[in-house]
């Protein structure tokens, strides 16, 4: 077990509180909304009790993740954006995978694949949440033409599809880099975490020695 004072704190509590409740709302959004798709998959509606809750419920859930994703974008936009070490990130990614990486792979405080990850989750919720609105009959479905619908139906579903996929890699990942769930539970990581896995975002913290505790380069 690690001491306190070799532990840094990685993600603050609102962001924690927050990604946690998007998890339950996206839970229970996504197995509504497979519901529909075959008969064969009616049961995983009754997790919101009944089909027609969940028919009720699964639209206002969808904006619940949407506004959640929308306070995870503005806490954690900065460090996703494009740096010029991702570049490194990719070339070894086989290394990564194998974990015998032959150079130190300068990452910062999310990886390259992290940050695809990301832009991929806030690119599907934001279509998500605008075929959605077309396509909700208790409010906005008559504004619109049938061929319209059609499509928004069709987008919804492929998208929805595609961030169910995406969900599963990031929990796979999750699971597979140890530390990182303790990571988003309790706050905290090891020093040996940051700089196994993150060694841009380990030497950045070096440099401000004072903010160490915090997690803050
Ligand atoms: C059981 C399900 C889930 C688990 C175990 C899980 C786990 C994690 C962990 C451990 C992190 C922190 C990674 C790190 O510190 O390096 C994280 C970050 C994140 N998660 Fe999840 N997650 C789950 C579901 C979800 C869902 C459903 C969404 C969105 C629909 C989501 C969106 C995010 C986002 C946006 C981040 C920030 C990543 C970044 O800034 O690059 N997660 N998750």
């Amino acid at each position: 077990m690690s001491k306190k004072s070799n532990l840094v704190l990685r993600t603050p509590f609102r962001e924690r509180l927050c990604h946690w409740a998007v998890v339950l709302c996206f839970f229970l959004a996504a197995t509504s909304g497979l519901s529909w798709f075959y008969p064969s998959f009616s049961w995983l509606s009754s997790f919101l009790g009944t089909p027609q809750l969940a028919r009720v419920l699964h639209p206002f859930l969808g904006i619940a993740v949407f506004v959640g994703l929308g306070y995870m974008f503005t806490r954690f936009v900065k460090y996703n954006l494009p740096a010029k070490t991702d570049l490194i990130w990719f070339r070894n990614v086989k290394g990564v995978i194998l974990n015998n990486a032959k150079q130190p792979l300068k990452i910062g405080k999310y990886n390259a694949g992290q940050k695809v990850l990301f832009w991929l989750i806030m690119l599907s919720i934001v279509t998500l949440l605008i075929s959605g609105l077309i396509m909700w009959r208790a409010y906005f479905a008559e504004f619109f033409s049938i061929p319209v619908l059609r499509l928004a139906i069709l987008i919804h579903s492929v998208a929805g599809i595609g961030l169910i996929l995406l969900i599963l890699g990031h929990i796979y990942l999750a699971i597979w880099v140890r530390g990182s769930i303790t990571g988003m539970v309790t706050g905290y990581v090891s020093k040996a975490w940051i700089r196994h896995h993150h060694d841009r975002w380990h030497e950045e913290l070096q440099a401000t020695k004072k903010d160490v505790k915090e997690g803050k380069a």
